[in-house]
């Protein structure tokens, strides 16, 4: 177990069943990490902390938004309580609110950046100070192949996804001299909720144009998240792994 004895700190983990951040839990979890997750829902990080726990690792379920500054230090301060440090942080929690540019509403713009971009650069803000101390980290945001080629009706998510790519070669290079690695991964188009809410024939149309002739799952998110956080990447910082079966190349 590559990962015993280390505490992972997930962003929009509670999505039980289907998440991206949920396998990343999981798989992390599987490997020996103790795992905290944050979400909207108490309940739904509940169910997630309990998977976590029955792979024998401890797991802590935290409420709260990555958008309010005071639900971020909150929760990183419980975390720390509970662990005492935190050594991998995966800003994974994202939404979508899709329209074309001209009918685009202020409210959808803002949403969509202030969770997606601006969470991530909060929660990355409060667990770097920790970090810092600890001179040794791992941070993944999970950005989308969107945020590198942009995406018609995703003007706010490309946008906010591509922002995030430029905050992880940021923080990549304020950080890299305090022992922490800082990446991203940018996901096509992967069997979750958000994509179930996909009309079917644009989802036929998407599949007819990845190489690997399939949407990806959760689990292939989860294994590179996986290599991004254990010492096999120990010398890779500031890069954005493409997890989308050849979409974007
Ligand atoms: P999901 O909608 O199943 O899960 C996202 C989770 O984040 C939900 O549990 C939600 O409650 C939580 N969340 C949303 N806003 C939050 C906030 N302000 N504070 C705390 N939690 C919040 O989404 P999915 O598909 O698992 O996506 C996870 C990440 O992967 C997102 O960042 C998404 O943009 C990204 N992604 C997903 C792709 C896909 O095809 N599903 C493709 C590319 C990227």
């Amino acid at each position: 177990m590559s990962l015993k004895g280390k505490t992972a700190f997930i962003t929009g983990a509670g999505r039980a069943g289907k998440g991206i951040g949920r396998s990343i839990a999981v798989l992390l979890a599987q490997q020996g990490a103790n795992i905290a997750i944050a979400d909207f829902v108490k309940e739904a990080a509940e169910a997630v902390a309990g998977e976590a726990r029955a792979l024998g690792v401890e797991a802590l379920a935290l409420q709260g938004s990555v958008t309010s500054s005071e639900d971020v230090v909150r929760m990183t301060s419980e975390v720390q309580q509970k662990f005492e440090k935190i050594d991998i942080l995966v800003n994974n929690a994202g939404i979508v609110r899709d329209q074309l540019l001209v009918r685009m509403s202020d409210e959808d713009w803002h949403a969509v950046l202030e969770t997606n971009l601006t969470g991530a650069f909060l929660c990355t803000r409060e667990v770097a100070k920790v970090m810092i101390r600890q001179r040794e980290g791992r941070i993944v945001n999970m950005a989308s192949v969107m945020g590198v080629v942009g995406n018609a009706g995703q003007a706010n998510y490309s946008a906010s996804k591509g922002g995030l790519i430029a905050l992880t070669k940021t923080t990549a290079k304020e950080l890299g001299r305090r022992g922490i690695n800082v990446n991203a991964v940018a996901p096509g188009f992967i069997q979750t909720v958000m994509t179930e809410e996909m009309p079917e024939d644009a989802r036929a149309k998407v599949s007819g144009q990845i190489p690997l002739d399939r949407l990806g799952t959760p689990e292939d998110v989860a294994r590179v998240v996986l290599f991004l956080v254990g010492e096999l990447s120990s010398y890779v910082t500031g890069q954005v792994i493409n997890v989308d079966g050849g979409l974007v190349m």
